[in-house]
């Protein structure tokens, strides 16, 4: 199958939620919060941005299926679903740091095929389909890869924050990797994911994701050449405990050391 046109098309949908968001982004807009464990911010950037990709699908593909964290559902009549998340790392984003994304993914019967990552204040797009995977940093597309044979002493990692290891064994696995690699960086929503794709990172971890946090990544991870799995089990499209790495062995390795 010719990916390019759904490719091209799942690119648009990003470049018209970055006109809905960006007017919200360091403007000291409202915040509402939702009922979470933790303190879980939403704006009317993250619904306005959502519900423009929404319309977009539904004009050009009615019977496509939509999953959306802000709204919902939408049960299509084709094996094809979007799966959208239009601000990762709302945190970040209401303390103006721009390391938020809008994250769109194109499942086929079940699996992501096309992943679109765009953080438009950086101006940065990664995406990826089975073909491979690209960054158009303002403008300039290059096809991106992950770093190889890099040992897990030698190894730089990311994920969002400590505290989303809830568990007793999630919060063991995540001390048994902090201790094995080189270095534990914080912070970074999916943007850790698509600089472990472009090969400047090479492991990037996350406890607890839905399957619109970690969809859109797998295909530009793996069109990189990383390998993507879970410590605990659970299938990665549908989200769950998600490790990333530059290369399988490097994942089995940090796996290894997790479980243990
Ligand atoms: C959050 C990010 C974060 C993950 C959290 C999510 P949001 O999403 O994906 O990396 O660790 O579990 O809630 O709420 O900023 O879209
Ligand atoms: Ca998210
Ligand atoms: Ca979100």
């Amino acid at each position: 199958m010719d990916w390019t046109e759904l490719t091209n098309f799942a690119v648009s949908l990003a470049r018209a939620s970055e006109a809905e968001i960006l007017p919200y982004f360091r403007r000291n807009t409202t915040i509402e919060v939702k009922p979470h464990v933790d303190w879980d911010p939403v704006t009317e950037g993250d619904r306005a941005g959502e519900r423009i990709i929404r319309k977009m699908i539904e004009e050009r593909f009615p019977d496509h299926g939509i999953n959306g964290e802000e709204y919902g559902i939408k049960k299509g009549k084709s094996g094809f679903t979007w799966v959208l998340d239009p601000i990762d790392g709302t945190r970040s984003f209401v303390c103006g740091m721009p390391t938020w994304a809008t994250l769109i993914a194109l499942y086929a019967e079940g699996k992501p095929v096309i992943g679109v990552v765009n953080q438009p204040f950086v101006g940065d797009l990664f995406y990826g389909n089975p073909g491979g995977a690209w960054n158009n940093y303002c403008g300039t597309i290059e096809p991106v890869r992950t770093r190889k044979d890099v040992k897990l002493a030698d190894a730089a990692a990311g994920t969002t924050a400590p505290e989303l290891y809830r568990s007793e064994r999630d919060q063991r696995a995540f001390q048994n990797l902090r201790k094995a690699v080189k270095l534990m960086r914080y912070g970074g929503d999916a943007y850790f994911f698509s600089v472990l794709a472009a090969g400047h990172l090479d492991i990037a971890m996350d406890a607890g994701l839905q399957p619109y946090d970690i969809g859109a990544l797998i295909p530009i991870i793996e069109g990189a050449g990383g390998a993507v799995g879970s410590w605990s089990g659970s299938l990665p499209a549908e989200g769950g405990n998600i490790i990333c790495a530059g290369s399988q062995a490097l994942l089995e390795a940090a796996i290894a050391v997790m479980t243990s």
